[in-house]
């Protein structure tokens, strides 16, 4: 059933309304690849419209600088339990919910757990970092002195000695593992060691992978972290909003006193946020409430069997996918044999309703000039489209880059194809 716009918004502002009714339009008719991208359920936009939007709660459960927060009390208590229960955690690990997202939440740990000036390790975004783990345009590199590891050229692969190499060479005070762009699993036990060796933090950022680990589907970095980060929306088919994670006692380093929950808080807010986004914290509540669910489990199960069926028949129609493959909801097409890069691939793919982003790929001489796609399986797999189907797509993309097929001429197929399985 497509989403509807109300005859009042239509009313009091038809230019917005008529925006508004066109990316919807958008959204039915293309398919959404994106890796980070989720549809997010109605039951999450009914929260996320809701009152508690109207709320001011700065601070946070039981200590508000506002009254009238017994409502919002109880909502952001109930967030943090579930958000613990649906990674099987006990009250050893501390959650703070008010994130606005993940950027920032990153952010607030780095400036939780550092003082300006002091040294941050992490994978460099063109191995598949995010920006936030100390690039230098992002507040993580402007902020902190950086230093990033990154992956083996040839195979793709985080290389763990030459990490631990680095790491012990640079003694960064912080280890930030975690993936925007990396189609395999992370090692989180050894980033764990590492950073125990050289006594750095270590910061585990799940935003990708989140689902796939409370599903049991991905190793868990909570054993083998001081602190845990994810966005609430991709994945998890929550609000856009973030979680941090944080062990009361830090294993890595003990150096900076035990309670680093509280100074992440106190980075949070007061440090970077004002008010917390109360509508958004109850979306969050109901986002973990569903994770801990078998529905859920199958969820993540089916994104998996897609990502894993999508890059098979990828391969039979003869692209070349970085690292041979995947092991989580994601992969990076290798453009350079098609004699292609990455700009003119994600417009030709768009064309074609297929929405899915350039990314640099291992070997990359330059970032500007990217030859890779990424492509994601959380929201088709919302969307209701099952290993069956991805043959289907991968013929679509061989007849667009391979075979040079007209994208429009592709693309009505795509969008006849979609309308048997309208968002929501
Ligand atoms: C690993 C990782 N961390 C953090 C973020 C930042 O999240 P946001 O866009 O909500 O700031 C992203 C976004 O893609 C991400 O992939």
């Amino acid at each position: 059933m497509r989403e509807s716009i109300s005859k009042r918004l239509k009313k009091a502002d038809p230019a917005v309304a008529n925006i508004l009714a066109q990316e919807i339009l958008r959204q039915e008719e293309t398919l959404d690849l994106i890796a980070s991208e989720n549809i997010a359920s109605p039951e999450v936009r009914e929260l996320v419209g809701s009152v508690l939007a109207n709320k001011y709660s700065e601070g946070y459960p039981g200590r508000r600088y506002y009254p009238g927060n017994v409502n919002v009390d109880a909502i952001e208590t109930l967030a943090q339990n579930r958000a613990r229960k649906a990674f099987h955690l006990n009250q050893a690990w501390h959650v703070n919910v008010q994130s606005y997202s993940g950027s920032p939440a990153n952010i607030a740990v780095f400036l939780g757990l550092m003082k300006p000036g002091e040294k941050l390790m992490g994978m460099a975004l063109a191995s598949g970092g995010h920006l936030t783990h100390g690039h230098k345009v992002s507040a993580s590199g402007i902020l902190f002195r950086s230093v990033a590891y990154g992956v083996d050229q040839k195979t793709g692969l985080i290389d763990y000695n030459e990490v631990e190499r680095i790491a012990q060479k640079e003694k960064p005070r912080l280890i930030v593992s975690g993936l925007t762009a990396y189609p395999r699993a992370i090692d989180f036990k050894k980033f764990g060691a590492i950073a125990k060796k050289v006594g750095a933090y270590h910061v585990a950022d799940i935003s990708h992978i989140a689902g796939l680990i409370a599903a049991g589907l991905h190793p868990s970095p909570f054993p083998y972290a001081d602190v845990v980060t994810t966005t609430t929306h991709k994945i998890l088919r929550g609000p856009r909003g973030a979680v941090i994670f944080t062990k009361q006692q830090a294993i890595s380093n003990k150096r900076h006193g035990a309670n680093i929950s509280d100074k992440i808080d106190r980075a949070v807010f007061p440090g970077l946020q004002g008010g917390p986004h109360d509508n958004v914290t109850a979306a969050i509540a109901y986002t973990f409430g569903r994770v801990a669910t078998p529905a859920y489990k199958k969820y993540a199960r089916l994104v998996l069997e897609n990502a894993k069926a999508l890059a098979q028949v990828l391969i039979e129609e003869g692209f070349t996918l970085v690292t041979g493959g995947t092991a989580n909801h994601m992969m990076l097409l290798d453009l350079r044999p098609l004699g292609l890069n990455g700009f003119e691939a994600e417009k030709l793919l768009e064309r074609t309703g297929i929405i899915a982003n350039r990314n640099s790929i291992p070997g990359d001489a330059s970032p500007f000039r990217p030859s890779g796609i990424r492509l994601g399986t959380p929201a088709i797999t919302t969307r209701g489209l099952r290993p069956r189907h991805m043959p289907q797509i991968a013929q679509w993309f061989s007849r667009v880059l391979i075979g040079g097929e007209n994208p429009e001429k592709v693309g009505r197929e795509v969008k006849k194809f979609l309308t048997k399985l309208p968002v929501n």
